[in-house]
């Protein structure tokens, strides 16, 4: 499956194909293409790579992850899409 991921403030859509991007993140998807995001830790723990989730569906590698994100939002080096989605980055 493909989705399309919106990184809405950067003004950048990018393409996650389930199969080529296994195991790559959200963040992953946008540091492939130059578009660095903040980020810490890259596993899960800091909290620092949370954005509020506009629209659409993730799955997180863990879940939960180790940290849980504030409601509405996602941490984006732990999860990938399921579903086209708009996020607040
Ligand atoms: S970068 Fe630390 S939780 Fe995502």
């Amino acid at each position: 499956m493909t989705y399309k991921i919106t990184y809405k403030k950067s003004n950048i859509e990018l393409e996650y194909c389930s199969e080529k991007h296994k195991n790559l993140s959200i963040l992953d998807i946008a540091f492939d293409h130059d578009l660095f995001l903040k980020a810490g830790c890259r596993s899960g723990y800091c909290g620092t790579c949370q954005y509020i989730l506009i629209s659409g569906d993730v799955k997180y590698f863990y879940d939960p992850p180790p940290t849980a994100a504030d409601k509405g939002s996602i941490l984006i080096c732990s999860c990938y899409p399921t579903s086209d989605i708009v996020i607040d980055a």
